[in-house]
């Protein structure tokens, strides 16, 4: 059995997708690892090192002693911690990419998956139903970084054959682990507020749509991409991914069928101008069409599981 490398396991993607993977694939096969030490579950379900991606020779070290086949690279700095600083993102966000990339080049693994954002769209960017390819003028440090990348991913595919993966994920929804700075956070925040009984105050004005995903949804179109035959997967930069679209308001209301009482007010702060840079709704055709994609939880789905989740905490 060929075995994968998780690079930020400790984040909210990476712990559902070690647990997926160790779940499918045996945990022996599937190796977590991150810059810090992460929960209990994750350290003990399997192989797990302390790595910093941006460390080269480490990062070729571990592909090397666990004779690693595919990289899953979730590692980065997001949308609301990369406005304040920078530089320390394009770094991290670039520099990881271009050592798995290379690493990929010279044939020390063969297969590599890296998740974009719809961040990498812009204002100028056609708002319903964004098609694949369109305007891409991104206005903040983590947009410009992930548009970026996905050039590259199509550069190093193209010139070098290296078989780069990529998913544009929407603001993704989960209860497992704490969301890592992004300008969807409110949607999760939201659900731990509402649990606790408690007033939720909006960091986004109540008319901002956005495109989201439940997290189940989102692991499973990252295996099922990743698993698709190389020749069916047509777009090197990065699909598009839909899934479900809605304003603060319009979740809060959702709650509110299952919590009557639970109460929302909005002071939007500095993360409101990052989200009116993105699309509210996302057209993922491309993907529908190259590798089947079909997500399955709506909004009324997600916010009975986000709910059942996060009381499952207490
Ligand atoms: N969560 C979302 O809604 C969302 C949406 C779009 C795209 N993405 C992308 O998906 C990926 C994962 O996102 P996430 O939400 O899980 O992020 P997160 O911040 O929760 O997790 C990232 C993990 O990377 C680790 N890390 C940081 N620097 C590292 C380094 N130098 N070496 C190794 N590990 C390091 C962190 O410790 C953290 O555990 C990122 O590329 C992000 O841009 C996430």
């Amino acid at each position: 059995m060929a075995k994968t490398l998780i690079i930020g396991a400790c984040g909210q993607i990476g712990s559902e997708l070690s647990a997926k993977l160790r779940e499918k694939h045996g945990k022996d096969n599937i190796i977590a690892s991150d810059i810090r030490e992460g929960s209990e579950d994750i350290m003990n379900a399997g192989p797990f090192e302390v790595l910093d991606a941006t460390d080269f020779h480490a990062l070729q070290d571990t592909i090397l002693h666990y004779d690693i086949d595919t990289v899953y690279l979730m590692a980065a700095m997001l949308s609301g911690t990369a406005e304040k600083f920078p530089m320390k993102a394009w770094q991290l966000n670039m520099d990881t990419l271009f050592n798995v990339l290379n690493l990929a080049k010279e044939n020390k693994i063969s297969k590599v998956f890296w998740p974009s954002s719809i961040a990498v769209f812009g204002p100028t960017t056609p708002k319903m139903d964004t098609p694949q390819q369109t305007v891409m003028e991104p206005s903040t440090v983590y947009g410009i970084s992930k548009q970026a990348g996905e050039r590259w991913c199509e550069y190093y595919f193209k010139r070098y054959g290296v078989d780069v993966r990529s998913i544009r994920y929407p603001g993704l929804i989960s209860y497992k682990t704490p969301p890592g700075g992004g300008t969807t956070d409110y949607a999760i925040e939201i659900f731990h507020s509402a649990a606790k009984g408690e007033k939720y105050t909006s960091f986004l004005s109540e008319e901002t749509a956005l495109p989201m995903m439940y997290m189940d949804d989102a692991i499973k179109a990252t295996i099922q991409l990743m698993e698709a035959d190389a020749d069916d997967v047509k777009v090197r930069s990065s699909y598009n991914l839909g899934g479900i679209s809605f304003t603060p308001k319009v979740l809060a209301d959702a709650i509110r069928k299952e919590i009557p009482d639970f109460e929302i007010d909005y002071e939007p702060d500095f993360r409101q101008p990052i989200a009116d840079s993105w699309p509210s709704k996302i057209d993922d055709a491309e993907a529908q069409k190259d590798w089947n994609w079909q997500h399955e939880y709506d909004l009324e789905a997600m916010v009975s599981a986000m709910l059942k989740g996060v009381k499952s905490l207490k």
